[in-house]
């Protein structure tokens, strides 16, 4: 499978770019896509998914053009929309063959398929509850076991796993990892902890643009020997932050243990092993 983006913008109104100029080639294999509220990115993935069109450049799906040719694309995408929204008076068994139907999904499997999804998604006690009585994390599964029925090639999830619990994340986590043998699988989120040990590949945008594209050790290799850690007192932070770009604090002692990235280190300060959450930082606060 090859995706690609070229030259991509979506334009809103007469000054507003949800994204401008975005090119990127993805392969199969799990990509996490990163960036604060606002970056662009479920106007990126709902272009990919056919629910909007560029105002601007080509998407190809294994060379077919999809934004003359959707069909192409829709036959082989599963998509969790960010704002998904379910039926509160159907029950998840009943919700997914009515997404089935709408997907034209059908044939003897389906049943069995349903089963197995709502299975993998420990929903299956549940399974003849009205969706409406579901707390924020069974609905969000409902969500991706309907982004499933139609067996994708390619897997697009806009911000999964808001509203699931740690448990549900780890769920969520071997699930992705089954899923993702010859298919392309991409999942935004603003929050670097929901996709740094599932994804192959890293995008990090901000503002409507790539900022950085790859593997994740060549993402962190941004912030290589610009970490470090250094305890200092509470007043002195809001100095430090003018200075230094700090990635977290926690009190020690009465004082401040403090996480920053720096080309030129503060004494006492202790050099340590960059990580993807720092490299995301470092990006945003520079770019
Ligand atoms: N329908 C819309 N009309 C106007 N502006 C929009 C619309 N949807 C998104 N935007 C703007 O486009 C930018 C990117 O938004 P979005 O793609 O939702 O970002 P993200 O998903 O990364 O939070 C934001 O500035 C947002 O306000
Ligand atoms: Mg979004």
């Amino acid at each position: 499978m090859q995706l690609v983006i070229h030259n991509v913008s979506k334009k809103y109104n007469k000054s507003k770019y949800g994204i401008k100029d975005f090119s990127i080639t993805i392969e199969n294999g799990i990509l996490g896509l990163l960036g604060p509220n606002g970056a662009g990115k479920s106007t990126l993935l709902k272009m990919i998914a056919t629910v909007s069109k560029p105002t601007d450049g080509i998407i190809t799906l294994n060379k077919n053009n999809i934004i003359k040719d959707a069909n192409y694309m829709r036959k082989q995408v599963g998509f969790l929309p960010q704002d998904f929204g379910v039926y509160p008076n159907l029950n998840a068994f009943e919700f997914l063959e009515y997404m089935a139907a709408m997907k034209g999904v059908g044939g003897e499997n389906l049943k069995m398929r349903i089963a197995q999804l709502l299975e993998g998604l420990n929903l299956i006690d549940d399974a003849k509850k009205p969706i409406g009585t579901y707390s924020g994390g069974m609905k969000q599964r409902i969500g991706i076991a309907q982004a499933l029925l139609n067996d994708p090639k390619i897997i697009i999830f806009d911000e999964p796993t808001v509203g699931l619990d740690p448990e549900e994340r780890v769920r969520f986590r071997n699930l992705i990892s089954d899923l993702a043998n010859d298919c392309i699988v991409i999942l935004s989120s603003h929050i670097v902890s929901d996709i740094d040990t599932i994804a192959d590949q890293v995008a990090i945008m901000k503002n409507g643009q790539l900022l950085t594209y790859g593997n994740q050790e060549n993402v962190i290799k941004y912030v290589e020997n610009k970490v470090y850690e250094v305890i200092i007192e509470k007043e002195q932070l809001s100095v430090f932050k003018t200075v230094h770009i700090v990635v977290s604090t926690s009190r020690k002692e009465g004082r401040l243990l403090v996480r920053y990235i720096s080309e030129k280190p503060v004494d006492m300060s202790k050099s340590k092993q960059a990580n993807l959450e720092d490299a995301y930082l470092y990006l945003i606060r520079t770019n």
